[in-house]
């Protein structure tokens, strides 16, 4: 199973990635979180990246791409996995798909939740007491929902296309997103 979990900053993507990669028996692949334990560990591509994440930007494709290409090429991917915030640029998807294609497999389905910006906004806001993420700051927060309506709003469409997408209302307990989650992938329809 092969599945992309896709949506605005705060919309609940890590927190269901859990819940899907755990029923599905794959890894749950967040570019975020890579990024974030390399800034820990304060490795070469950390310090890069950190300049990036902590503006509310994207970290550069070619860094994301090479990153996300070592990930998959684990054992642990063999039989699957679900990205979490990968692909967020048209050239991240390109990308993506000559990845998939050229281990003979397909996408299996794209999970793409809304949420209202207020709802989003409050669950960081919220977070940023909590965890102290560099970039739950108000303005960082308001310029990653700024750039997520730019460069990945538009991957929707692309999907969309593709017979893949699979919408989910984010707005409610984190338990009732989850079961929308699982009965819109049951509605996909085999391929
Ligand atoms: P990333 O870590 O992916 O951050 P993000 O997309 O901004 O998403 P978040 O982690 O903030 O939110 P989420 O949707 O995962 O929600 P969560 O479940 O955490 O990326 C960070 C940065 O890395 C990017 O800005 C960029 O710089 C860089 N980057 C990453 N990928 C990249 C790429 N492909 N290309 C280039 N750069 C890249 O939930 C949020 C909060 O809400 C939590 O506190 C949670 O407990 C709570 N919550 C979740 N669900 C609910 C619910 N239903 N009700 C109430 N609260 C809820």
């Amino acid at each position: 199973m092969r599945l992309i979990i896709m949506g605005p900053p705060g919309a609940g993507k890590g927190t269901q990635a859990v819940f899907i990669a755990e029923h599905f028996k794959i890894p749950a692949i967040s570019t975020g979180d890579i990024f974030r334990a390399n800034v820990t560990r304060g490795t070469e591509l950390g310090v890069e990246a950190q300049k990036y994440m902590n503006a509310g930007e994207y970290v550069p494709d070619e860094i994301t791409n090479l990153m996300v290409r070592n990930r998959i090429d684990e054992p642990d991917a063999e039989r699957g996995f679900l990205l979490d915030g990968y692909p967020r640029t048209l050239a991240q998807v390109e990308e993506l798909d000559g990845m998939i294609a050229f281990t003979g497999h397909r996408l299996d389905g794209v999970v793409v939740l809304t949420a209202d910006r207020d709802e989003i906004v409050g669950r960081l806001l919220q977070r940023a007491q909590t965890e102290g993420r560099a970039d739950d700051t108000e303005d960082v927060i308001r310029r990653r929902q700024e750039v997520f309506a730019e460069q990945t709003a538009p991957l929707v469409e692309v999907y969309r296309g593709r017979g893949l997408l699979v919408e989910v209302d984010g707005m409610g307990a984190v338990e009732e997103v989850t079961r929308r989650i699982f009965a819109a992938l049951d509605a996909l329809p085999e391929s």
